[in-house]
């Protein structure tokens, strides 16, 4: 048994039909390993729990599995926002969302993230940054005035697969973009922050 099949044995287990979302995945989609999966979905939902968001707005649907997990923790009330530019998934996206019991909290937007940020209204309570790691800067810094005082920012895959720490290729466009954002977020005075070391790395931001 590995350390991380004994911490999801040891955690919530995942939702049934997250579970059908889950297989479908890697059945469908090629690069399944985007997706946030069981421990992560588990402590995205949770965390949602805690903060009681009636607002969110997500980057990056994917197959819409973190959506999902959001979702479920949000009040009936509440609205989530996610961006997705790749057209191709969106029928796909659109039959995971409309299985699920929270479909109604639901919103999806096919196109740019930076382009749809501009386009909504809204003032946020959480922000899930987990699109196009290239411009993890640009969509910080696009969401930040759209987050209340007191949300938060959660941004994926921050610790990259180590990549950091190594010796990068000045061609390797996406891990010098992390290391700025990274950067960046730590030395940001309007924002309390932690990296958390779970998974691909995910970085807690709260607003002050
Ligand atoms: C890591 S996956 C998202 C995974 C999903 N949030 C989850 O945890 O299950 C990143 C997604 O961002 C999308 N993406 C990439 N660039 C984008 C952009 N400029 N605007 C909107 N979506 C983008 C990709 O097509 C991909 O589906």
């Amino acid at each position: 048994m590995t350390l991380d099949e004994y911490i999801e044995n040891h955690s919530e287990r995942e939702p049934e039909y997250l579970a059908k979302v889950n297989r479908r995945t890697h059945l469908r989609l090629i690069n399944p390993r985007m997706m946030s999966g069981h421990l992560q979905g588990r402590v995205l939902a949770l965390l949602c729990h805690m903060i009681k968001p009636a607002r969110v707005l997500e980057l990056g649907t994917y197959s819409g599995y973190s959506a999902l997990c959001m979702a479920e923790a949000m009040p009936e009330s509440g609205i989530l926002h996610t961006i997705e530019h790749d057209d191709e998934l969106e029928d796909f996206i659109r039959e995971n969302i409309s299985g699920s019991a929270h479909a109604g909290k639901i919103k999806l937007h096919i196109g740019d993230a930076l382009e749809e940020i501009a386009k909504l209204d809204e003032v946020f309570d959480l922000v899930f940054i987990d699109a196009d790691k290239r411009q993890y800067m640009a969509y910080y810094e696009a969401v930040l005035p759209k987050v209340r005082a007191g949300g938060f920012i959660f941004a994926d895959n921050t610790l990259w697969d180590g990549k950091l720490i190594e010796e990068v290729h000045p061609n390797d466009k996406q891990t010098i973009e992390i290391m700025r954002f990274n950067d960046h977020v730590a030395n940001d005075a309007r924002v309390e922050k932690v990296i958390l070391p779970l998974r691909d790395g995910l970085t807690i931001i709260r607003k002050k």
